[in-house]
């Protein structure tokens, strides 16, 4: 497709992001786990969800979807049945790794499948720590197709190898059906989103003060709710950093989720020089929520470590974008995770950015990018890789770029965000009026 380049007048206006990806996907778990009636509102209707969606009917449970809105009846921890097929989980790395821990404790066989770039991603961090608690799972070379034998699970005392909030909340949807209580503790805290919803549908699970520590006590009675999903971050994310860098600009987006695990681009922003405000704070079904008005700025680079990687994992793309308009050397390492994303991030990132004139270089954890204020475009010819966040980045990029550019493989931006277009064209159209 032909990208639409260069903002003259910069970006303005007021908008919304659809629902928490992942919130949404946690949201269809508990309530397929719940006993009663969930309601979703503002649920994020893209691929990955829907992945999440279609899998739970196949394990039997009843489910509705209008647009946003979604009903599930709930059918108890133990109420799941055996899937007729494989669950075809497509590109979602979430769903794969959370179902892993929940189907490891229920009373049938189930194959789980996803597509290329799920195939390629490492599900031996689930396998491992889920085998300690009495599961039976087989890999393939570590990778999906996985085939889990439901066991009866014991307690873990489990010290992370990984950051990364999707083994996390395996070993939690395990821990529930174990024989007693658990306990996981992190080294670098990550997103807590599963905790925060399992709280609220009836569950206890405790975090330590130092938030390091998680435990989970089994067997929980989890009563059907009625949830509004705040805004996602993640996606907010692409138009926070395109006020920030397109001159002129000054937007408004509502209601997006700021929960503390997640709002680690906010806090670089600040650092490098950039203008955003939070206001109309609030709380919605236990996650914190917020408009954000962001300006335009001139931006400082910034050093990224890798105790500041978890609660940006996903906007680092964007971070690269930031760098590269500010004045100056930015390095982000420590980010090796990266590597095992949708892509290989840093290679995508490097090869994509490049292609713009970017001074960009690789390191096995991160990159260093030298920022200016203008690019010189070497190929006008730009390439999600599949991946919907690289995909969305360079569309960012290319409002910034008097050239006209295309972007490959555009398709994959309907993975978390099937409307993104439309709403970048909003605070494009409010522009000229
Ligand atoms: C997610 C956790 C993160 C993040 C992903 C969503 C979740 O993955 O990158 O987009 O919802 O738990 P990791 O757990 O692999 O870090």
């Amino acid at each position: 497709m032909k990208l639409n380049s260069f903002s003259k007048n910069g970006l303005h206006g007021v908008i919304s992001v659809p629902g928490d990806k992942s919130i949404s996907h946690r949201g269809l778990i508990l309530g397929a786990l719940s006993s009663g009636t969930t309601q979703l509102h503002h649920f994020l209707a893209a691929d990955d969800c829907l992945s999440t969606l279609n899998a739970l009917k196949d394990l039997g449970v009843p489910i509705t979807r209008k647009n946003d809105f979604v009903t599930i009846e709930g059918q108890g921890l133990t109420g799941l049945k055996r899937p007729t097929k494989s669950l075809d989980m497509g590109n979602a790395g979430t769903a794969t790794r959370l179902l892993a821990g929940l189907l490891a404790g229920q009373s049938f066989t189930s194959t789980l499948i996803g597509d290329s770039s799920l195939s390629k991603r490492p599900m031996g961090r689930v396998q491992t720590p889920l085998q300690e608690m009495g599961a039976k799972i087989e890999l393939t070379d570590g990778h999906l197709p996985m085939t889990i034998t439901g066991q009866k699970l014991h307690s873990i005392d489990y010290q992370m190898t990984v950051a990364s909030a999707q083994v996390k909340s395996a070993l939690i949807f395990a821990a529930l059906q174990a024989d007693e209580k658990s306990t996981i503790k992190e080294f670098l805290p990550t997103r807590d989103h599963t905790e925060r919803l399992l709280n609220k549908f009836g569950a206890s699970i405790t975090t330590s003060d130092d938030g390091y520590t998680i435990t989970v006590d089994p067997h929980p009675h989890l009563v059907g709710q009625d949830l509004t999903i705040p805004g996602d971050m993640s996606s907010a994310a692409f138009f926070i950093t395109a006020a920030s860098i397109i001159p002129n600009s000054k937007i408004t987006i509502l209601n997006v989720g700021i929960n503390p695990t997640r709002t680690g681009l906010l806090n670089i922003l600040e650092k490098m020089g950039g203008k955003v405000k939070i206001t109309n704070r609030s709380q919605t079904d236990g996650e914190p929520t917020a408009d954000l008005e962001i300006e335009s700025a001139q931006l400082k680079p910034i050093k990224i470590t890798s105790k500041d990687i978890p609660d940006v994992i996903d906007e680092l793309p964007l971070v690269a974008l930031l760098a590269a308009a500010a004045n100056g050397v930015s390095e982000v390492t420590g980010a090796l995770e990266l590597r095992v994303k949708e892509t290989d991030r840093i290679s995508t990132i490097v090869t994509e950015l490049q292609k713009l004139g970017i001074k960009i270089t690789e390191l096995t954890d991160g990159f260093i990018i030298d920022g200016r204020d203008e690019w010189q475009i070497k190929n006008s010819k730009l390439d999600s890789h599949g991946d919907h966040r690289i995909g969305m980045m360079l569309a960012i990029a290319a409002l910034r770029i008097k050239e006209p550019l295309a972007l490959e493989n555009e398709d994959a931006i309907s993975i978390s965000y099937p409307q993104f277009f439309e709403d970048l064209k909003e605070i494009e159209d409010a522009d000229s009026n």
